[in-house]
């Protein structure tokens, strides 16, 4: 089975990778020549734990090429994968296709025997239509089918997720392209998986209605997070009680700063306005987007109030940038409401991430960069936890305190121990802890 994947970023290069490893072979095309200097030298341009490994081993058994040679894999391929960016159109929040059409209008000049188009990008319902109609019009002559075929991969556990999901779907009604999926994606329902085939417009819709639905279950549980501080319930108990319900489920039921990433906000975006443009407005989706957004804002009031009331003059450490742990993606990161909030209110903010500071740097301007949360704390007044990275989790309180100015956290993701936290002096904020969500220092 001959691949080609158009798009070379967080699932283009994740599914290239793990095709490839498969055992098809795969030719990853992309137009940014930087991402694709930094491929051919096998450096993964993205950070997602296991990639590397995995690139070099299938670009080794020469099943994975890196190439701008756009013409030669389309012509070659059995299946041509569309995972280029669908970002949030400016202006009025639709889903920006730029990308797709072009890479569509590209591809279309280069087909040659009957080929499979497909979408992994995320698209709004009826785009795989509106390919099939630009395609005919380009090349009348083209033996083409085209299929929606979304992906469910988050970032941070790409791997895994690519090669155990819940479920692979398929949009499509043609028999032949029915046929190439099927023996594509043998490897992964050999193994259990299952291989759902459906309309191509069930498929689209499923993409969003998926990542509208957990977009909902957390800021359901914000809510409650809110509740709980308001009458002194504890969110992880609720949300531990609620979630061995099977049909609530335990899954995506953590409080915090609001959701962030490439997808959530732009994909609840557009769900929001295709909706209302078939006039079937989903109201509830659309109190998701507007709860999230105060969400982020009223975090950075939590930790002003946790400061005494202001941060002018104070300094802030932040631990942790990204949107969420084990990805250096800054997409709509909560901290980046959260920071320049800060800094507006007159607070100095230092900062560290593991793998963000990169993508991060010239979007938050004015930030000290620190190598360490150690170093963040030094001279700080509060400390913020704004994403959960596994070595937050473990810090060394007595050291943190000890390079402090102040002596108060605050724990946007309930890493830590209020108790633990408290026995040594330091004030805590965490989120729906009941009567620990916001604690004087006892010592
Ligand atoms: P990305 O921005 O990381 O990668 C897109 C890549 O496409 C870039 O490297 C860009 O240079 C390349 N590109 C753009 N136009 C091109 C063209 N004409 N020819 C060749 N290369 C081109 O985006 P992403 O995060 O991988 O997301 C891609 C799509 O997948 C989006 O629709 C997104 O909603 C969806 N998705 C993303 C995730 C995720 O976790 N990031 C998960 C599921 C679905
Ligand atoms: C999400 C979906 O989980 C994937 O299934 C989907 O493929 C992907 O979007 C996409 O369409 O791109 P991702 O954005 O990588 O994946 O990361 P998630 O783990 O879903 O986290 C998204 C945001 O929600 C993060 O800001 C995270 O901190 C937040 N979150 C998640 C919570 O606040 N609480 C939770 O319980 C879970």
């Amino acid at each position: 089975m001959k691949i080609c994947m158009i798009g070379a970023g967080y699932v283009g290069l994740v599914s290239a990778a793990c095709f490839s490893d498969f055992g098809w072979t795969v030719n990853c095309v992309d137009n940014d020549p930087s991402r694709l200097a930094a491929l051919k030298a096998g450096q993964s341009p993205i950070y997602e734990p296991g990639l590397e490994a995995l690139m070099e081993r299938n670009v080794k058994a020469g099943r994975l090429v890196f190439t701008d040679d756009l013409k030669t894999s389309v012509a070659n391929a059995d299946v041509v994968f569309l995972a280029v960016g669908t970002p949030m159109r400016r202006g009025d929040g639709y889903a920006d296709l730029s990308y797709v059409f072009s890479a569509v209008e590209e591809t279309a000049q280069y087909l040659d025997g009957f080929t499979v188009i497909t979408t992994k990008s995320t698209v709004p319902v009826g785009t795989s239509r509106e390919i099939e109609r630009r395609l005919k019009a380009k090349r009348p002559d083209a033996d083409v089918a085209v299929c929606s075929n979304p992906e469910f991969l988050r970032e941070g556990s790409a791997i895994q997720d690519f090669t155990h999901p819940d479920r692979v779907l398929v949009g499509t009604d043609d028999p032949r392209a029915r046929d190439v999926m099927e023996r594509l994606y043998k490897p992964l329902a050999l193994r259990g998986s299952p291989v759902m085939f459906v309309e191509r417009e069930s498929a689209e819709l499923a993409k969003y209605a998926a990542n509208a639905f957990l977009a909902l279950k957390i800021s359901f549980i914000n809510e409650i997070a809110d509740v709980c501080e308001a009458v002194g319930a504890d969110v992880q108990e609720v949300a531990s009680a609620i979630g061995r319900d099977r049909r609530i489920g335990d899954k995506f039921l953590h409080p915090g700063p609001g959701y962030g990433g490439s997808c959530f906000p732009k994909d609840v975006s557009a769900l929001v306005r295709t909706a209302r443009e078939a006039r079937a407005p989903v109201s509830i989706i659309e109190q998701v987007e507007r709860v999230n957004h105060e969400r982020k804002l009223a975090m950075a009031v939590r930790i002003e109030a946790a400061a005494g009331g202001s941060v002018r003059g104070k300094t802030v450490a932040i631990l942790g940038v990204t949107f969420k742990p084990n990805t250096d993606d800054m997409r709509d990161a909560p901290s980046l409401l959260i920071v320049p909030m800060l800094q507006e209110r007159g607070a100095t903010v230092r900062a560290c991430d593991p793998q963000g500071r990169k993508q991060a740097e010239p979007m938050l301007p004015g930030v000290t960069w620190c190598e360490s949360a150690d170093e963040a704390a030094t001279g700080a007044d509060v400390l913020v936890i704004v994403t959960e990275w596994n070595e937050y989790r473990a810090l060394n309180l007595e050291a943190i305190k000890s390079r402090m100015s102040g002596s108060t956290i605050v724990d946007l993701r309930n890493v830590l121990d209020p108790a633990a936290v408290r026995e040594l002096g330091i004030a805590y904020t965490g989120i729906g802890r009941g009567r620990h969500t916001a604690s004087q220092k006892s010592g």
